[in-house]
């Protein structure tokens, strides 16, 4: 990860990053006045700029050659309109400039902080910081050579101090997850996922992983049915951060399939390219823990993962198979390939019994919240207003979109089952919001945020800020809402 710190005055640099608003309209010529840059400079530059007609769009950059003492070039990384600036669009032109700075071959960067805006200066500066880190990230473990040729340090002229420290750890935390999601299922089946949550045990963070024993002494008929297809074990991993004293409990769970074949109802081939990306809720999961640490909140966090590998092995749960979970409710499998649900009714049995004062679920669950969303906003279903106030907000201040969705609890007819207490696939209608329906049978009344994922975690294209593969979707938001949490 690059490291980024903050320096007082411009000294000397290979390439300078100086950030440009697009103008309100377009017949408004943009105005540039970089502090950074002698007023010669800045002068040139908007004069350079202007022949390009470049606009300041958001993910928009130019690479000008200033030849000057102090910086040999200068990259100009738009923001969009002023109007609209916010954490998102300000990491995602951070994101930009640093992925231009690694592909004309920076050795040094130094980045002068845009207008701070609506945002304050830390929020600004933060997401400078995020947006440059993030923007650099490669993920070579599987390459020859495994060393970037990227930059391995960048500097942020006047940008405060503890806004770089936590841009730091969030970003690390998010790349933490990155990486996670991009090592190849064959490398991170369910016991992979277990080594890594106990690597996070430490002073305030215990962690506890059950094997096929204490999971069936518990019951979770679920998490066995799904992963009893394949040879890799399936895991249940439980973490706790322990906060203030009597504070607010607060559970995160987070959808762990290493792999979805889709098991017996067998996905396609291009379908099943990108399901390694299955652990997407279990990787934010334990970046969030990984991160909890060196952010001290006030609160008390639950983490409960449900790893399995959903397969076609001989004992692989069969259509029309039905299971019993742990909390003695039915469930006819009539798609094998719904198989998140399943193994997270368990996951929410377990962990209501330690009593959260709210439970929030990661999930790339349904394809489609994808057709729904896209691949930039993750789908939000919960039966509690405040909690969506809370958890958009922090979406907001993270600069990561979720959309709230609607539990439409007519539709809870389309997964009654002839045998059991219910199926786990209602066809094609209204997919995501059954897949919620689904869950809350498990949440009942507990206060339950569920988070579609199955759109942002993964990224086929690449974004400014990501190269093509797992984004570390859902770990900003998770560590903002639980740090803005007291009680
Ligand atoms: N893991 C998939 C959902 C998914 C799709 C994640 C695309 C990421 C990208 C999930 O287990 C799944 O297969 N869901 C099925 C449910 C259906 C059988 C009811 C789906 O969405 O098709
Ligand atoms: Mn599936
Ligand atoms: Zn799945």
């Amino acid at each position: 990860m690059i490291k980024v710190s903050s320096s007082k005055r411009l000294e000397r640099t290979d390439v300078l990053i100086v950030f440009a608003e697009e103008p309100a309209s377009k017949d408004v010529k943009p105005l540039h006045k970089w502090d950074a840059l002698t007023g010669d400079l800045s002068r040139k530059l908007a004069a350079a700029l202007e022949k390009e007609n470049f606009r300041g769009k958001v993910g928009q950059t130019f690479v000008w050659h200033a030849g000057d003492a102090k910086t040999e070039r200068v990259i100009v990384a738009g923001l969009g309109k002023a109007a609209a600036r916010n954490v998102d669009l300000t990491v995602r032109g951070a994101g930009a400039a640093a992925k231009k700075a690694k592909e004309i071959g920076a050795t040094k960067v130094v980045a002068a902080l845009p207008p701070a805006g609506k945002m304050g200066e830390d929020r600004n500066a933060q997401a400078v910081a995020e947006g440059l880190i993030l923007g650099a990230y490669e993920f070579n473990a599987y390459r020859q050579p495994k060393e970037s040729k990227a930059y391995d340090a960048a500097e942020i002229l006047g940008a405060p101090e503890k806004a770089v420290k936590l841009a730091e750890t969030y970003a690390r935390a998010t790349i933490y997850a990155r990486d996670l999601i991009n090592t190849p299922a064959g490398d991170c089946a369910p016991r992979h996922l277990a080594e890594a949550a106990k690597k996070l045990a430490g002073p305030n963070v215990k962690v506890t992983v059950w094997g096929k024993k204490e999971i069936e002494a518990k019951g979770m008929g679920g998490l066995i049915g799904i992963g009893k297809g394949s040879d890799e074990p399936y895991h249940f991993i439980m973490l706790k951060y322990e906060g203030k004293k009597g504070s607010k409990k607060v559970a995160i769970v987070g959808k762990g399939i290493t792999f979805d074949s889709g098991g017996l109802c067998i996905k396609p081939a291009d379908g099943m390219g990108t399901m390694k990306c299955d652990m997407s809720g279990a990787a934010a999961v334990l970046a969030t823990f990984a991160a909890l640490p060196e952010l001290k909140p006030d609160c008390t966090v639950y983490g409960y993962i449900p790893a399995a590998e959903n397969m076609t092995g001989g004992s692989a749960v069969k259509t029309g198979d039905v299971l019993r979970t742990a909390s003695g409710r039915t469930i006819e499998v009539n798609n094998t390939d719904a198989e998140g649900r399943v193994v997270l009714a368990d996951a929410i049995t377990i962990a209501r019994e330690d009593k959260p004062d709210e439970m929030i679920d990661l999930a790339t669950l349904t394809g489609a919240v994808v057709v729904a969303l896209g691949d930039q906003v993750a789908g939000m279903f919960t039966n509690d207003d405040t909690l969506a106030a809370g958890l958009d907000a922090a979406s907001k201040r993270a600069g990561e979109r979720l959309w709230r969705m609607p539990i439409v609890q007519e539709y809870r007819d389309l997964l009654k089952s002839d045998i059991a207490d219910i199926k786990n696939s209602g066809g094609r209608w209204a997919g995501a919001i059954q897949g919620a329906l689904f869950l809350q049978e498990w949440a009942g009344d507990q206060p339950w945020a569920h988070l579609d994922i199955a759109g942002p975690a993964w990224t086929d294209r690449g974004l400014s800020f990501c190269p093509p593969g797992g984004t570390g979707f859902g770990v900003r938001t998770l560590l903002e809402y639980i740090t803005a949490q007291g009680k």
